[in-house]
């Protein structure tokens, strides 16, 4: 059985897609099969580093630093998505499995990454803010709770879906750094794939059945809105977000220069893939 067999039957036997119909089911197949050719295409233009652990303090202050801080990011910025739909979004009780389940995914990622920071620096405090990466390279967004009762799980949609299906600026897969923490390494791309191949998966399948329900007006402000949503988060990554890869993992994480530079382009074309998969066509 192929890899991209093994990881549709594991992400589609998971609870929340028990009750998919059959038109439903067909859909997520193709998405799968579509998103499995997408990511290939993408994973050749990755150029794989030959890792080697930090050997200086300076170097294990930085990669270890950068490891902890994308771990914080992760446990506060994606848990706390899930927790504010489980709060606020009224969801069904399928997607409160999937929300309960993508809080547990989300801060174990940050567990692994936190503790290898820690193993690699001892003595060494990552379990708290750092105003010297927090302070410069985190994007605090204020968010203002619903009226009681008026949250739409829609929302929460165009809220996560950027994030959840852009992939991570593509600091996966972690063979991308010259200087890298061990275990790293060695983390199977299936392991982290199989994770965020699910939470792809149940998040286009939601926009998609929602795009699905909409009629007429309602369904161009949805579109409009999915566009301005994709169109802001690259607008960010244009104007700043790519710093971080030039001023801390190209000088400190041995980051090729050289692909960071086609970042960008490699965002915007995994966005068009999004987009289109979901049936919105206007161009970027
Ligand atoms: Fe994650
Ligand atoms: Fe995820």
């Amino acid at each position: 059985m192929s890899t991209a067999t093994l990881v549709t039957d594991t992400v589609l036997s998971k609870p929340w897609f028990h009750a998919a119909g059959e038109e439903d089911k067909q859909w997520l197949h193709w998405l799968m099969a579509a998103e499995d050719q997408d990511r290939e295409k993408r994973m050749r233009q990755v150029p794989r580093a030959v890792g080697r652990p930090p050997e200086t303090q300076e170097e294990r202050n930085w990669v270890c630093g950068a490891w902890a801080f994308r771990g914080r990011g992760e446990l506060k910025g994606l848990c706390s998505a899930s927790s504010r739909a489980v709060a606020y979004y009224n969801p069904d009780l399928p997607t409160l499995t999937f929300l309960f389940d993508h809080i547990s995914d989300e801060s174990h990622h940050a567990v692994e990454m936190i503790e290898c920071a820690s193993r690699w620096n001892p003595g060494t405090n990552y379990w708290t803010d750092d105003p010297e990466w927090e302070g410069k390279w985190s994007r605090s967004r204020e968010w203002t709770p619903p009226p009681p009762g008026s949250g739409k799980f829609a929302d929460y949609l165009l809220e996560i879906l950027p994030t959840e299906t852009g992939g991570g600026l593509y600091v996966f897969p972690y063979y991308t750094f010259a200087i890298q923490l061990q275990e790293l390494i060695d983390f199977g791309d299936e392991v982290v794939h199989s994770d965020e191949a699910t939470h792809f998966v149940f998040f286009m399948w939601n926009m998609w059945k929602l795009l699905r329900q909409a009629k007429g007006t309602e369904r161009t402000e949805l579109e409009s809105q999915l566009l301005q949503r994709y169109r802001s988060n690259l607008a960010a990554l244009d104007n700043g977000r790519m710093q971080f890869w030039k001023e801390v993992l190209i000088p400190h994480c041995g980051a090729d220069p050289e692909f960071i530079a086609k970042i960008p382009e490699l965002r915007r074309s995994r966005f068009e893939f999004i987009l289109s998969s979901l049936g919105v066509s206007e161009p970027l």
